[in-house]
């Protein structure tokens, strides 16, 4: 496995690679690497000759500093998992790297995928993350990029973001890989007090109570139920939301198309999301 932390070696080692005539598959993460991480990874490698992983914590996309702050960071473990996982090169740039001063963020009409759920509690968060994406993808050009459905907004965001800009490049999304008790994987589980971390179970049991309802029940009962169990837990609870999965608007029961319910909760500092597809037709 390579390590590179300058854009211009990386341009060149791939300009090899593609010469040699081999795909790029690439993995964007900001480290303190889990399983979910990993499975993009294999799925990559499954696709592509070539697996490219970033870790940068990308300073634009925090809208608080101090989450900014405290977001787990474990270089030399990262890079050991990735040597395990037979990455071949792990790109890990400085943010004066990939920012020059005073550069303003990417911002385009993102049709309203921007404005609910995490857009809306997270101001300017998604105008990070696609500057930051955009310029991974200007860089390395991959065939294929890898990303987690935990991040459900995130991944339909970097899929406009590709059909605009990059529309040769695949935009592949992976399942979300859950702990024993249901947990999603996130790196800031790690942030997370042992009892919060086994409580948390109850997010991933209030999303299953809307799937298995779902060809039972109106979206709006399934949607006041799920809160309750989670309000009833003493979950801190930001936002739980079922959207139509294409546009992420407000589900509606005349709709015949696959939906999402999203949430977001606090434990203390730590902030939590976690999602479940729920298909089309037949509905109540
Ligand atoms: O999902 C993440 O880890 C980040 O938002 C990403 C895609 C690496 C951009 O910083």
């Amino acid at each position: 496995m390579i390590s590179v932390r300058d854009s211009d070696q990386l341009r060149q080692l791939l300009l090899q690679a593609k010469q040699d005539g081999q795909s790029v598959g690439f993995v964007p993460t900001m480290g303190a690497l889990h399983p979910g991480h990993l499975s993009l990874v294999k799925e990559a490698k499954q696709q592509c000759n070539l697996v490219v992983v970033s870790i940068f914590v990308n300073p634009t996309q925090f809208n608080e500093q101090s989450d900014f702050d405290r977001y787990p960071r474990n270089e030399q473990a990262d890079l050991d998992l990735l040597r395990q996982a037979e990455v071949n090169i792990v790109f890990l740039p400085e943010a004066s790297e990939m920012y020059a001063v005073e550069e303003p963020l990417l911002h385009f009409d993102f049709e309203g995928l921007d404005t609910v759920m995490e857009g809306k509690h997270r101001p300017g968060h998604f105008q990070g993350v696609v500057t930051i994406v955009d310029k991974f993808f200007s860089l390395i050009n991959p065939n294929a990029a890898f990303f987690g459905q935990k991040d459900f907004q995130q991944l339909a965001i970097v899929k406009l973001l590709a059909k605009r800009r990059h529309p040769h490049i695949q935009i592949v999304g992976c399942p979300i890989h859950r702990e024993a008790n249901g947990l999603a994987m996130s790196s800031r589980n790690t942030l997370l007090i042992e009892a919060d971390r086994s409580h948390a179970a109850v997010l991933h049991r209030a999303l299953l109570h809307i799937q298995q309802g779902w060809h039972l029940q109106r979206a709006d009962t399934l949607r006041t139920e799920a809160i309750h169990m989670l309000t009833e837990a003493g979950v801190t609870l930001e936002y739980l939301e079922i959207a139509d999965s294409q546009t992420l608007m407000p589900f509606s029961d005349s709709y015949n198309h696959e939906a999402v319910a999203c949430l977001a909760v606090r434990y203390g500092a730590v902030r939590l999301i976690d999602n479940i597809l729920l298909p089309a037709s037949p509905r109540a």
